[in-house]
C-alpha cells in the first residue's frame, strides 16, 4: 500500500536528500509527492528547462526504495510567464486583478496560460514518462482553492459566451427563458451580450446581489467546468504518455463545494483528497470534527464510487502565519485510520517537513523545522508499520452502506445562491442528516443522482431542490420499487433554470409525498415537536403542512402551528417517502433517522450508540470487519457479541473491546 509523504527537496540542501531518503525508509515510507509547485525551478525561463535537480531527487529517494509521484506545476506560473502575459492573472467581481506573490494565480479560461501549461506538462510528462520510479501523477494543486474557481476577467466573459451559446442551442430566446431575463427588463437580444454576475447595484442584498439566481446557477456551473476543462487538458498530455495512474487533490466538501468533482472524477484514475482534520474544527464546532471529517472522507469515495488516495493527510499542528490547529498525541494515527476505514488506500502525510521561510512557516511535517525526527515520527512510523501488516484487508476493499446521502452539485449551488432563510446554512442541514445516520453506527455513502440507487436501504434527500422530470422519475423509481427516501422542506421547489416551480410545494414530490405545503415559517424559533418516537425541538424553518395520502409522524407542539403536522410518511408504490417538514436539532434528527433505518431493515453496527466513537464495515472478498475508532479523549469499552479477533495486534476479543483515547481496532469474525 502507498504509503506517503510529500517532499520539497527544493527547500533544503542536496547534502540533505540523502538523509532524509533514509529516514523515510525507515519510517516505513515508500512513496513521495513531488514538484507540485516548482515550475520556475523546471523551467527558469521560457524553453530552457533544468531537470537535473528533480532527476537526481527521484534518485536518491529511489535509492532507498521510495517511488515518487509527480505533480505538475501548474498551481504556480513563474513571475517570467505572468510579466510577459499579465493578462492570465485572475479578476475578481470588483474588477480588480489579483497579482503576484501567492499561488494559484490564473485563470482557467486564459488561452495563452493553456498553451503554457501545455507545454509545461509535455516537457513533463515526456521526461518522466519512462522513469520506472515514477508511480503517478498529480494535477495542479487544488484547483479553485482561495476562491479561485469563479473568475471575472475578459477572457472568462468571452468563454461564458461560448458555452452559453452552447447550450441553449444558440437560442436567445430559450436563454432569457431560463434566466428569467423579463423581471427587472433584463432581455439579452443575442449571445453577444451575455454578462458575468459582477459587482452591481444590489449589493447591500447578501440574497443573490440583485442577479437572476438562473443566472448564478450558470455561472457556477460554467466556471466549475472551465476549472474541469483545464484538468482535463492535462490529464489527456498524461495520458498519451504514461500509463502510470492520474490524480487530483481535492479539497473537503464541507469547506469547498465550487467545483462539481463527480465531473472532475471523471477522467481521473484515481481521486485524491487533502485531509486536514482541524480545518474540520475550525470551521464548526469540535463535537462535530470527527463526524464532517468522516463525511468529508465519503464524499471522496462517493466522486468515483471508489477507494482513493490521501494526498495531503495532517501531520501535526498547522496554521501559516500563525498556529490554528493542534493535534494530541495518537490522533496523528488516528485521523490516518479515520481515512483509511472510510475508503483512502493511499496516504501522503502533508508534509515531510515545515519549510523555514515562506507563507505556510507553520504548516507543520512530521519532522520538525530543525529536521530531527521526534514523537510525530515516531507515531506515523508506527503507523505505517500496522498498515502494512494489514495491508491485504485495505487494499480493494470495500465500504458497505444501506444508507445514501444525494450529493448534488446543483443543488448545493442553488442554496448559495439563495438560502432561503437568513438563518438557513444547508451545509449544517445536509451533514446533519449524514450525522443521523453516522451517529447511529450505520454506514452511509454518498452519491450523485445518476448512480444506482436500488441497492441502498434508505435514501436521504434533505432540501433537494433543483430538480426536473428525469430526477423526479430516479426518485419514483427507487420508491416505488421498495426504497424509503427522505427529503425534506424546499426539496422539489425548484427547477434546473433554478426558477421555483408552480406546483404546490413540495413541487416535483407533491404526489410522492401525499402532503401539500401551504404556507411556511422562514425564521422561526425553537418550537416544540413530539411524535411517537421524537421528542425534539425545530427551528429556522417550519413548514405549515396539510396532509393529503400520508400519515402523520409527529406535530409542532407550541407556537402558531400548533397541533400541525411536522413529519409524514407517504407509502408509494411498495417504498416509502417521508417528509420532514421542519429543521430539527441535531438530537432529533438522529432519532428520525434511526426509527427511519430501523424501519427498513437497517442493521447497526454495534448494539448502542457511544460518544465519539466511529464504525465503519468493510468487504473484502469473503472477509468482514469493522473498523472501530474513538474520537474521545476517554477510553471506552465497547460491547460486542462473541469472539473477534483484532487484526492491527493479531489478537483474539470476547465480548468486549476495550479502546483507548483514540484507539483504534478492525476486528473481524
Ligand atoms: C493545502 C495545499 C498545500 C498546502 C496546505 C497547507 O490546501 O494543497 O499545498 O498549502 O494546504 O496550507
Ligand atoms: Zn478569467
Amino acid at each position: 500500500m502507498l504509503f506517503g509523504t510529500d517532499y520539497y527537496p527544493e527547500h533544503w540542501d542536496r547534502e540533505r536528500w540523502s538523509i532524509d531518503a533514509k529516514l523515510m525508509k525507515k519510517a516505513g515510507i515508500n512513496v513521495v509527492r513531488l514538484a507540485e509547485f516548482a515550475w520556475v525551478l523546471l523551467e527558469p525561463e521560457q524553453d530552457k528547462f533544468e531537470f537535473e535537480w528533480l532527476d537526481e531527487a527521484i534518485e536518491v529517494l529511489a535509492s532507498e526504495g521510495i517511488k515518487s509521484v509527480l505533480g505538475t506545476p501548474t498551481a504556480a506560473p513563474p513571475k517570467w510567464l505572468m510579466d510577459k502575459h499579465p493578462e492570465i492573472y485572475p479578476v475578481d467581481r470588483e474588477g480588480r486583478v489579483k497579482g503576484f506573490g501567492a499561488r494559484h494565480h490564473r485563470c482557467h479560461n486564459s488561452p495563452v496560460y493553456k498553451e503554457h501549461v501545455k507545454r509545461i506538462v509535455k516537457k513533463i510528462a515526456e521526461h518522466y514518462s519512462d522513469n520506472e520510479n515514477i508511480a503517478g501523477w498529480q494535477i495542479d494543486n487544488e484547483i479553485g482553492c482561495h476562491d479561485t474557481t469563479r473568475c471575472y476577467c475578459d477572457n472568462c466573459l468571452k468563454a461564458f459566451k461560448v458555452w452559453a451559446k452552447e447550450k441553449y442551442n444558440g437560442k436567445i430566446a430559450a436563454l432569457n427563458e431560463a434566466w428569467g431575463t423579463n423581471f427587472w427588463g433584463q432581455g439579452l437580444g443575442s449571445f453577444d451580450e451575455i454578462y458575468l454576475p459582477k459587482f452591481s447595484t444590489c449589493e447591500h442584498d447578501k440574497s443573490n446581489k440583485g442577479f437572476s439566481p438562473g443566472l448564478l446557477l450558470d455561472y457556477n456551473r460554467f466556471s466549475s467546468d472551465s476549472a474541469i476543462d483545464y484538468q482535463n487538458r492535462q490529464i489527456k498530455i498524461i495520458r498519451s504518455l504514461s500509463d502510470k495512474p492520474i490524480t487530483h487533490n481535492t479539497m473537503q466538501g464541507f469547506v469547498f463545494s465550487d467545483i462539481d468533482y463527480f465531473k472532475l472524477g471523471k477522467e481521473l484514475d484515481v481521486i485524491g483528497y487533502d485531509n486536514y482534520p482541524f480545518v474540520g474544527m475550525y470551521y464548526s464546532d469540535f463535537q462535530k470534527m470527527h463526524q464532517y471529517n468522516a463525511a468529508g472522507l465519503a464524499e471522496a469515495r462517493g466522486f468515483k464510487n471508489k477507494n482513493f488516495w490521501i494526498m495531503e493527510q495532517q501531520s501535526g499542528n498547522f496554521g501559516w502565519g500563525f498556529y490554528f490547529g493542534k493535534y494530541a498525541p495518537g490522533q496523528l494515527r488516528l485521523w490516518t485510520y479515520q481515512s483509511i476505514a472510510q475508503g483512502a488506500e493511499g496516504i501522503f502525510y502533508f508534509r515531510w517537513r515545515p519549510c523555514t521561510y515562506g507563507s505556510e512557516q507553520y504548516w507543520f511535517g512530521i519532522l520538525d523545522h530543525d529536521g530531527i525526527p521526534r514523537k510525530r515520527y515516531k507515531e506515523i512510523s508506527q503507523t505505517g508499520s500496522e498498515l502494512q501488516k494489514v495491508s491485504d484487508f485495505i487494499e480493494g476493499s470495500k465500504v458497505h452502506a444501506d444508507v445514501a446521502i444525494i450529493k448534488d452539485y446543483d443543488n448545493q449551488w442553488a442554496h448559495s445562491i439563495c438560502s432561503h432563510s437568513p438563518k438557513l446554512k444547508f451545509n449544517d442541514l445536509y451533514y446533519q442528516y449524514h450525522a443521523g445516520a453516522y451517529k447511529n453506527n450505520i454506514g452511509i455513502d454518498f452519491v450523485s443522482i445518476g448512480s444506482d440507487l436500488s441497492k441502498y436501504k434508505v435514501v436521504l434527500a434533505p432540501a433537494f431542490n433543483v430538480m426536473n422530470e428525469t430526477i423526479k422519475r430516479v426518485f419514483e423509481e427507487y420508491v416505488l420499487n421498495g426504497g424509503n427516501l427522505v427529503i425534506s422542506f424546499l426539496s422539489g421547489t425548484r427547477k434546473k433554470d433554478n426558477s421555483v416551480v408552480t406546483e404546490t410545494f413540495p413541487g416535483f414530490f407533491k404526489e410522492m409525498a401525499g402532503i401539500e405545503v401551504v404556507d411556511v415559517d422562514p425564521l422561526a424559533r425553537e418550537t416544540h415537536v413530539t411524535g411517537e418516537s421524537i421528542d425534539g425541538t425545530a427551528s429556522i424553518w417550519l413548514d405549515d403542512i396539510e396532509v393529503k395520502e400520508a400519515e402523520i409522524l409527529a406535530r409542532y407542539n407550541e407556537g402558531l402551528m400548533n397541533g400541525k403536522p411536522s413529519i409524514t410518511v407517504n407509502r408509494f408504490g411498495t417504498g416509502k417517502v417521508y417528509y420532514v417538514g421542519c429543521k430539527l436539532d441535531d438530537s432529533s434528527t438522529e432519532q428520525l433517522i434511526k426509527q427511519i433505518a430501523d424501519d427498513a431493515g437497517v442493521i447497526s453496527y454495534l448494539s448502542r450508540n457511544y460518544e465519539n466513537v466511529e464504525v465503519v464495515k468493510k468487504i473484502k472478498g469473503d472477509k468482514e470487519y469493522l473498523m472501530i475508532l474513538n474520537h474521545g479523549v476517554t477510553p471506552v469499552s465497547i460491547e460486542l457479541e462473541g469472539k473477534y479477533r483484532e487484526l492491527i495486534t493479531d489478537s483474539y476479543i470476547d465480548d468486549e473491546l476495550e479502546l483507548s483515547a483514540f484507539g483504534v481496532a478492525m476486528i473481524t469474525k
